[in-house]
C-alpha cells in the first residue's frame, strides 16, 4: 500500500470545514486592514531563497525541497512566502503603485524538510502578510495588532507576544563582531554548522537547534546592547504604539529569528498555555526586512510582515478546547419509496439545487429507516417522504427536524416553499 509522505497530512472533510472557516475569517479580517490577496508560485528559482532567506540559514542549508527541472534549472518548493512576494513586488514594479505601502496577504502550502513533530510538518500552510513600501513604526504596530486580532478573534487567550529589535545593518555589524569574539574560544564544542557559520553568519549560532541550550549561547552578547541611536529610537516608537494599543508584550533580547532578512522589529507569538505538552509553542513569527528588496535587485523599499501556519492555529484551538462555529447545516433530505418516487426525486433535487437549496437523497437503496438515519447524520433541517401516493396527490408533508412539526404542501411547490 502506498502511504502518504512523511510530514504531510490529508485534510479530510471533517477538518477541511474548519480550514474553510478559518480561511474565510482571515479573508474578512484582511479586508478590515485593507490588505489584498496575492498568489505567487509554489516553486521559485532556488536562487531567490538562497539570496533572500540566506545561504547559511537552516532553511536553505537543510530544509529545502530543491530539484533540477527538465530544463536543468534549479527549482525549489517555497519554504516560506516572503521571498516570493517581494520578488513579485519587484517584478511588477509595485513601488510605482500610488497606494503605498502595498499591503498584501497570502495563504498557501510551504515546504520544509524538517524532523516531524507535533505541529511541525514538511508541507504546511502559511497565512502571511507583507506591507511593503513604508518605514514607519506605525505600520509595524499595525502588523502586530493584526496578529493579536487574528488570534483573539478565534477566542484564544493563552498567548504571549515576544518582541525584539535586531537593529539596522550598522548595529548588526558591531554585534556580529562581538559574537565572533564571544564564540571563537569555544566554537570547537559546537556543531559543524555553527563552526562554519562563525565568521559568515554568527547570529545563526543563536538559533541553532543543536546548540541552543549551550551555556555560551545563553550568555552570548545581546543585540539590544548594540543598537545604534536610530535603531533604538525606532524600537521605542514601535513599543509606544503597542502601549497605546494596549497590546501586552514581553521583550526577548534573545529573539533573533531564523531567516537572514530581518532588521529592526522581530517578533513571535507563542502559545502560553501551561498545560500544553508539545514542543512547538510558536504560533506565528515575523518582522521587518529593510534590506531584502535591494538584496533581490529591487528598489530601496522596506517591508514588514508575518506568517502563521493554519496547522498550529488549529493545534492552539484544540489545546484551549475552542470549538469553531462551523456551519454544518443542510436544508432537505428527500426520502423516497419506490422507483417512481426515486425518479421524481432526481428531477426535484436538480431543481432545488439550482434554486440554492442544499438537498440530497439516498443512493444506496436504503429502507426508510436507513434513509431517515442518513438525514439525521447530514443534520438536515427538513425531510420529505415521497411515495406513489404523494406523487399521485401532488401533496407532501414537509417535516421540520428541529421542531418535529410537519406541514402539508403541494409537491410541485416545494421550491417556492424554500424561497419563502
Ligand atoms: P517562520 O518563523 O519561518 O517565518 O514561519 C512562520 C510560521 O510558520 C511559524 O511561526 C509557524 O507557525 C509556521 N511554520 C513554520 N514551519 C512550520 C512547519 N514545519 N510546520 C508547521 N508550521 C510551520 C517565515 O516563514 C517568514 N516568512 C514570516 C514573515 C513574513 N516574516 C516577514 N514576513
Amino acid at each position: 500500500m502506498i502511504k502518504i509522505p512523511r510530514g504531510t497530512q490529508d485534510i479530510l472533510p471533517e477538518d477541511s470545514i474548519k480550514w474553510r472557516y478559518i480561511e474565510n475569517k482571515l479573508d474578512q479580517l484582511m479586508e478590515l486592514y485593507n490588505y489584498q490577496e496575492i498568489r505567487t508560485p509554489i516553486f521559485e528559482s532556488t536562487e531567490l531563497f538562497a539570496r533572500g532567506v540566506g545561504d547559511s540559514t537552516d532553511v536553505v542549508q537543510k530544509e529545502m525541497y530543491t530539484f533540477k527541472d527538465k530544463g536543468d534549472r534549479s527549482i525549489t518548493l517555497r519554504p516560506e512566502g516572503t521571498a516570493g512576494v517581494v520578488r513579485s513586488y519587484i517584478e511588477h514594479k509595485m513601488q510605482g503603485n500610488p497606494n503605498q505601502p502595498v499591503k498584501l496577504y497570502y495563504n498557501g502550502p510551504m515546504f520544509r524538510y524538517e524532523r516531524k513533530q507535533k505541529g511541525r510538518y514538511r508541507q504546511f500552510n502559511q497565512f502571511g502578510v507583507e506591507a511593503i513600501g513604508s518605514e514607519n513604526p506605525s505600520i509595524d504596530a499595525e502588523v502586530l495588532a493584526m496578529v493579536m486580532h487574528i488570534y483573539e478573534s478565534f477566542g484564544l487567550k493563552h498567548l504571549k507576544l515576544a518582541i525584539n529589535s535586531i537593529g539596522d545593518s550598522d548595529s548588526r555589524k558591531e554585534y556580529n563582531e562581538a559574537l565572533v569574539k564571544h564564540f571563537e574560544p569555544v566554537i570547537g564544542d559546537f556543531c559543524q554548522d555553527c563552526q562554519s557559520r562563525l565568521h559568515s553568519n554568527p547570529m545563526r549560532i543563536l538559533d541553532c537547534k543543536v546548540d541552543r541550550d549551550k551555556e555560551a549561547v545563553k550568555n552570548a552578547p545581546r543585540i539590544t546592547d548594540f543598537l545604534n541611536e536610530d535603531s533604538k529610537a525606532y524600537y521605542e516608537q514601535v513599543k509606544k504604539h503597542l502601549d497605546d494599543l494596549g497590546i501586552p508584550y514581553v521583550e526577548d533580547p534573545n529573539l533573533v529569528r531564523g531567516l537572514d532578512y530581518y532588521t529592526h522589529t522581530a517578533f513571535e507569538l507563542m502559545m502560553d498555555n501551561p498545560n500544553y505538552d508539545g514542543a512547538i509553542t510558536t504560533l506565528c513569527g515575523g518582522g521587518r526586512y529593510n534590506g531584502l528588496l535591494e538584496l533581490l535587485g529591487g528598489p530601496s523599499q522596506t517591508g514588514i510582515g508575518f506568517a502563521l501556519s493554519i496547522e498550529r492555529l488549529l493545534l492552539a484551538l484544540e489545546e484551549e478546547d475552542i470549538e469553531l462555529d462551523v456551519e454544518n447545516e443542510f436544508d432537505l433530505f428527500v426520502v423516497t419509496m419506490g422507483e417512481a418516487a426515486d425518479r421524481y426525486a432526481v428531477k426535484l433535487l436538480n431543481q432545488l439545487r439550482k434554486n440554492g437549496v442544499k438537498a440530497d437523497k439516498d443512493y444506496m437503496n436504503r429502507k426508510i429507516k436507513g434513509q431517515m438515519k442518513q438525514a439525521d447524520r447530514l443534520n438536515a433541517k427538513y425531510t420529505i417522504v415521497i411515495g406513489d401516493q404523494e406523487l399521485e396527490n401532488n401533496q407532501i408533508d414537509i417535516k421540520n427536524m428541529e421542531t418535529g412539526e410537519s406541514e402539508s404542501i403541494q409537491l410541485d411547490q416545494i421550491v417556492d416553499y424554500f424561497h419563502k
